[in-house]
């Protein structure tokens, strides 16, 4: 994670901009004094920095929940921040080098509200979940032209190799996208995906509800392919594929087809080790044998009258409230010089959002980014809504 590990933290004037980068308001944590965020937007990437005492060490680093996938972005803000203020940095994992010249020219990352707003329906899409190295979606794009590949991953230091291999091998049907795949199903129209990979997902034996394939992803994965397109799973853990067969067995019209030690054209890097160690590998790919209605969720994220006092605002802190398919958490809240910021997670509980609500005086709206419009996330909204209005 990008961070500055700094000798005092020094405040500069809000907003105001260096360099490029603009700095709009700061956010002090009401529980944890030495926690504050601080608003960045660089070219379009809008998310904070924070700044935390850690084990003694102040620390001036990016927000987990609202960094952008471009890390040269939060390069860019966190050297600004430091220089505008005339903060003393003791010492630093962000390089001073330019931006490299292949990400400046990228066009292949995405964020969410590409997708959202107008999903690429014009060509064949296959979407890799969790494509690590990204040996196995560059192989397929280069070798299907005509098809147009979505790569969905968490990892920020796989986004950014992959995408330098995008541009070193002048591929133009693949789009990157930073989020999770679980999420991102939700706003896919029905029946347009012609396959689905999820090659050696995390097991996750631990903590279950963090895996991939689930009931509710294999719902999705169904709506969205269309009919004869599949889902492949492709696994080294018997414990997994196991957990998995039981799910998709649950389904009606849908054929499984299983193997075990099949080759595949490439070997992705996990499956090299996995080879070494001479481990089994099982697939398990499901088709798709029926048609979904098309995707119809209604509902806004908008804000009624605010008419909560901001001390019955402050009392939300720590409460969690349960609903029929969701939740909503209100984890943390901060002040603002002119109004309060929550910070919450919500929506279905096996994916959650995290995500910042601003509210000043008789207004509220999301910051930097609206939830994704799913079922259980405009449950959330309605929840808080009326907990709003008072
Ligand atoms: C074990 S690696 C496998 C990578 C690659 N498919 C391969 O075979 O080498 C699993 C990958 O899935 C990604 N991942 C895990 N959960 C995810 C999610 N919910 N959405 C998108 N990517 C996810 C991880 O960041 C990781 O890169």
């Amino acid at each position: 994670m990008p961070h500055l590990h700094i000798e005092e933290f020094k405040e500069i004037e809000f907003p105001s901009s260096k360099d490029g980068v603009s700095f709009d308001f700061i956010a002090d944590n009401i529980n944890h004094k030495e926690e504050r965020l601080i608003s960045v937007k660089v070219e379009d990437d809008e998310f904070f920095l924070l700044v935390k005492n850690e084990e003694g060490r102040n620390l001036l680093k990016s927000d987990k929940l609202t960094r952008p996938a471009s890390t040269y972005n939060v390069h860019k803000a966190l050297a600004t921040y430091a220089k505008a203020a005339n903060i003393n940095v003791i010492s630093s994992n962000v390089p001073q080098n330019q931006k490299n010249i292949h990400l400046q020219e990228i066009t292949a990352l995405k964020d969410i509200s590409y997708f959202a707003q107008n999903f690429p329906k014009d060509r064949e899409i296959r979407i890799e979940v969790g494509f690590g190295s990204g040996r196995h979606l560059l192989h397929q794009a280069l070798s299907n032209p005509e098809v147009l590949f979505i790569g969905i991953e968490i990892h920020h230091p796989s986004i950014e190799q992959v995408l330098k291999q995008i541009k070193i091998k002048n591929i133009e049907n693949i789009l990157l996208l930073s989020y999770d795949a679980r999420l991102f199903m939700e706003l896919v129209p029905s029946n347009i995906v012609d396959k689905i990979y999820v090659h050696f997902p995390v097991p996750w034996d631990k903590k279950p509800h963090r895996r991939v394939i689930s009931t509710t992803f294999i719902e999705e994965a169904r709506r969205i392919l269309r009919v004869g397109g599949t889902l492949e799973l492709r696994t080294d853990s018997e414990n997994y594929y196991a957990y998995s067969y039981s799910t998709f067995i649950e389904f009606d019209r849908t054929t499984l087809h299983i193997s075990k030690n099949k080759d595949i054209a490439v070997s992705s890097k996990y499956e090299d080790r996995w080879k070494k160690m001479q481990k089994n590998i099982y697939d398990l790919s499901m088709i798709n044998d029926e048609e979904s209605l098309e995707l119809n969720i209604e509902g806004s994220f908008d804000f009624l009258d605010i008419n909560l006092f901001k001390d019955n605002i402050l009392k939300l802190h720590k409460e969690v409230h349960k609903f029929d398919g969701g939740f909503i958490h209100f984890e943390r809240i901060y002040m603002l010089e002119d109004g309060v910021m929550l910070r919450l997670s919500m929506g279905s509980f096996d994916k959650p959002e995290h995500l910042y609500v601003i509210v000043k005086e008789d207004m509220a709206f999301y910051y930097p980014a609206l939830p994704l419009k799913s079922k259980s996330n405009l449950c959330a909204h309605q929840f808080l809504n009326k907990v709003l209005h008072g």
